[in-house]
């Protein structure tokens, strides 16, 4: 399909001939969950420097930005933080960035904890698609995992009202810790299966400098295999676009299909095409990265913006999961993952 690139500029490429495509923006540093692998509760001094609404890019500044990215290629917004959903009338964003030109498709992950009430509005505005972080099925391990004594059934019953909605596709994103919540896989499913929803398995990330990650803590995707494998036939599928993260599975007997993300064991940095913008208006062009460049104070200057972040994209070199056990490997502080989004 043709984007603003073929039309006015270029598509802008990086040092490894990446284009850029997807946006995916933070739209707040809070949570109201504490999750083991992002946000650790006992990390209490990091809750104290959480952005103040003050210094969050408004919407209006978040669409001029969007409107720059969608110039240089990019098709598809993610809306992500942190919990999205604590930003009030997140719909009214949608319905913005859904008018620029170019974006085909706008995105949410959330934990779902605050969905339900919004849910219709977010659907009217024109949500293309929505991503549930959901990593078990017990409620005590739900609990464990997040911090929350949020009930987990009213995340089940927002996720099937989803179902029941325009949405085109909903999915579950499940990391597996190992000896955490490897047991949640096969519940998982069962629950899932056939109802629609595509549940990814995650292998635990070393992002952020909070969750204590060791390597010794993944589960590798290539041991969900096998425990699915063991449960029910399964045959690979091909990827949906170039620089998808999860390789699809489809269950044989027709009850729908899962995924695998495999940042730690089969990285997937070659066709990374994945900018980010957090709260504050500064872009990431890695999930790993050390730090950011701002362009908020350029967000009123249309060609200077789209100049800096064309700049921004062309250096780009990260490769970090790639590079992950290599000398290249850099060890300077990273940024955390919910001041980025996932
Ligand atoms: P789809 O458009 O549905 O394919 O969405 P997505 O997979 O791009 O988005 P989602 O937010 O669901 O990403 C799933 C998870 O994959 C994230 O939460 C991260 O854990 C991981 N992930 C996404 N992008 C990257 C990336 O660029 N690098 C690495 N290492 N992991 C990523
Ligand atoms: N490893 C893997 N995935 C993570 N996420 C957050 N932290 C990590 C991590 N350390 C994922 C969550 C959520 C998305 C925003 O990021 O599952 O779905
Ligand atoms: Fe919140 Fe998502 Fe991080 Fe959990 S993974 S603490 S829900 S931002
Ligand atoms: Fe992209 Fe960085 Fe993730 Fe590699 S590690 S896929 S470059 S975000």
């Amino acid at each position: 399909m043709a984007t603003m690139a073929d039309a006015a500029n270029p598509p802008v490429l990086d040092q490894l001939q990446r284009p850029l495509k997807d946006l995916r923006i933070s739209l707040t540093d809070r949570c109201q969950f504490r999750c083991n692998y992002c946000l650790p509760a006992e990390h209490v001094e990091v809750m104290r420097q959480h952005s103040q609404s003050e210094q969050q890019l408004s919407f209006t500044q978040i669409t001029a930005v969007v409107k720059a990215f969608a110039q240089l290629g990019v098709n598809k917004i993610r809306l992500t933080g942190g919990e999205p959903l604590l930003r009030k009338n997140l719909s009214n964003l949608i319905r913005k960035i859904k008018s620029i030109k170019g974006i085909e498709e706008v995105a949410l992950t959330t934990n779902a904890g605050l969905l339900n009430p919004v849910l219709a509005d977010l659907v009217s505005a024109g949500l293309d698609r929505i991503t549930i972080s959901l990593d078990a099925m017990e409620a005590d391990k739900f609990a464990q995992i997040t911090g929350s004594q949020y009930p987990l059934n009213n995340i089940l019953n927002s996720i099937e009202k989803c179902l029941a909605t325009e949405i085109k596709q909903v999915k579950v994103n499940c990391v597996v810790q190992k000896g955490v919540n490897e047991d949640q896989i096969i519940p998982m499913l069962e629950h899932f299966r056939g109802t629609g929803v595509v549940v990814r398995f995650i292998e635990f990330m070393d992002v952020g400098n909070l969750n204590g990650w060791q390597a010794e803590q993944v589960y590798q995707s290539k041991q969900v295999l096998q425990m699915i494998a063991a449960r029910w036939p399964f045959s690979p599928k091909p990827a949906n676009h170039i620089g998808e993260v999860a390789s699809r599975y489809v269950f044989d007997d027709g009850l729908g299909e899962f995924g695998l993300i495999s940042s730690i064991s089969e990285p997937f940095c070659q066709d990374c095409n994945r900018a980010r913008l957090s709260t504050q208006g500064e872009i990431y062009t890695c999930l790993f990265a050390n730090q950011g460049r701002s362009i908020k104070t350029l967000i009123d200057q249309p060609d200077e913006l789209l100049t800096a972040i064309s700049t921004i994209w062309q250096h780009r070199q990260d490769q970090y999961s790639a590079q992950r056990t290599s000398a290249k490997q850099n060890t300077l502080p990273k940024v955390e993952m919910f001041v980025i989004g996932g």
